[in-house]
């Protein structure tokens, strides 16, 4: 994953059976290719059973934000998207230790999953610190794309929030260049930022490059009615 393999040196084993068959699914990306519709739709009927608004973390490793989340916001889902597991293992854990029922992990391939979404399943989605990956042979790869904000804009409920945050100066560049494809999407002035993010919602990589002394950039798209 390049910059600071910090997911990659994690020492962490599997969960229980109970636990990950309570917290963490796998889909593995042949079947789901193959076969979509048999994987359940990406929604809090279809994850959870209830009608709560669901928030998403896509690249969530392991898991800090949408764990803190989950804590602070019981009226709400949460589900962690990583296509790395052993991240997911820890995340499991901690939220298995706090006891927490309204939050879920999915070991896929996010780029793969968007069509899965139904429309206005989402309250709110975080991408936060992706891997830039701005070399063009890297393009297919990088999450920030205009399928992303086309999605994001189908798939988040009026007023709803897609929540942006690189240290990387040529990615947040590239996000604000793609806007006009998502025309229902606004940007927020920082002064409307719904998520205030206090030092209980900073990620590990959040805190490595602000302590380091990277820029942290901030985007907060509004889903507005056109
Ligand atoms: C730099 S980490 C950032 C983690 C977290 N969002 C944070 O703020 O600390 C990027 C994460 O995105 C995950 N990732 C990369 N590409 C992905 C994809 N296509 N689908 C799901 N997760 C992906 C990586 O495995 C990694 O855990």
């Amino acid at each position: 994953m390049g910059r600071g393999r910090y997911p990659a040196r994690l020492q962490v084993s599997p969960p229980s059976p109970e636990v990950g068959a309570h917290y963490l699914l796998i889909w593995p990306g042949h079947d789901f290719y193959h076969n979509p519709d048999a994987f359940p739709p990406i929604s809090s009927p279809g994850l959870f059973g209830n009608d709560r608004p669901l928030e998403i973390d896509m690249g969530c490793a392991t898991g800090e934000l949408v764990c803190a989340l989950a804590a602070a916001r019981p009226e709400a889902n949460y589900l962690g998207i990583d296509i790395s597991l052993k991240p997911l293992y820890r995340a499991v854990e901690v939220a298995a230790s706090r006891g927490l029922s309204n939050l879920r992990f999915l070991q896929s391939d996010m780029l793969m999953l968007y069509g899965r979404i139904p429309a206005g399943a989402l309250r709110t989605a975080y991408v936060h610190f992706p891997a830039p990956l701005m070399r063009n042979r890297h393009r297919k790869q990088r999450m920030i794309s205009p399928t992303l904000l086309q999605h994001m804009q189908r798939t988040l409920a009026p007023s709803g929030t897609f929540s942006f945050i690189t240290d990387h100066e040529d990615l947040y560049a590239e996000l604000l260049r793609l806007l006009p494809v998502a025309p229902g999407l606004r940007l927020r002035d920082p002064a409307e930022h719904e998520i205030a993010l206090t030092d209980l919602l900073k990620s590990h990589y959040h805190r490595r490059w602000e302590d380091r002394g990277r820029p942290i950039l901030r985007a907060e798209l509004e889903h507005v009615r056109l």
